[in-house]
């Protein structure tokens, strides 16, 4: 069985300050308690942020994750940030592979499935992202795409509690696209087999206010992952409140 909670993540980026993160955390818990949503709840700040944001959110049902992580646990590793660090500041889950990552700072296949060791050595859940770009949707590659970056990116070990994969094409980040409802369906469900059996599969990319229930309503979606519309509190929550 699939766990039955839907996850509901945002994903900030490389947004806020310190006063803003204490906001955002502030607003975000005080929501969450009044008006508990139907699902499992989840912000990933930047590294900058954690700390704090985890402080302010103890206890509120809002999990804390991060964005990235190294492979290694320690080291000479100048501006990286171990998965046993992530772990110390009351994470639970990193996002791996995120196409932001891998197109701007090229990270391959298996230097995802290096970091996605590292964060369950740390006791970590892996957020794993992929997606297509928009002309290997045109050519009709998705799928293909997809399937080679799931392949080459889950290390053996796998297991679902520790595995979330997010179906994020590259063409709907941030861009305001979303696929057809039928095209999120087939995706999901062409996904599924290649995971271990009750992986979440959440679906990311210009989720927001509007079209978060129809999307949270297939019943292939397990879940999304937010970006610009987690950054606005009341818009997260809708979003969450959004879920089956
Ligand atoms: P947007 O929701 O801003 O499109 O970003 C999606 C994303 O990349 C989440 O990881």
């Amino acid at each position: 069985m699939r766990e039955k909670r839907q996850l509901v993540a945002g994903n900030w980026k490389m947004n806020g300050l310190l006063e803003d993160g204490r906001a955002l955390a502030r607003d975000l818990g005080r929501l969450a308690r009044e008006n508990p949503p139907p699902c499992e709840l989840l912000v990933c700040p930047p590294a900058t942020l954690l700390f704090v944001v985890g402080e302010i959110l103890a206890g509120s049902g809002v999990a804390l994750g991060a964005q990235d992580c190294h492979a290694a646990p320690k080291g000479a590793h100048t501006g990286d940030v171990s998965a046993p660090m992530l772990a110390d500041l009351g994470c639970r889950y990193v996002i791996l592979g995120h196409s932001e990552r891998r197109s701007y700072h090229g990270e391959s296949n298996e230097a995802v499935r290096e970091k996605m060791v590292a964060a369950w050595e740390a006791g970590l859940a892996a957020i794993l992202c992929v997606g297509e770009r928009e002309e290997e949707r045109a050519s009709g590659r998705a799928f293909a795409v997809v399937k080679s970056q799931i392949q080459g990116s889950i290390a053996q070990s796998a297991a679902a509690p520790r595995l979330v994969l997010a179906y994020e094409p590259v063409w709907a980040i941030g861009t305001g696209l979303v696929p057809s409802m039928a095209d999120i369906s087939e995706m999901h469900a062409a996904i599924r087999p290649l995971l271990p059996s009750a992986t979440r599969i959440l679906y990311g990319g210009s989720v927001n206010p509007k079209n978060a229930a129809e999307i949270l309503a297939l019943s292939e979606v397990d879940g999304a992952l937010v970006g610009g519309a987690s950054l606005k509190a009341k818009d997260f929550m809708a979003i969450a409140g959004a879920c089956r």
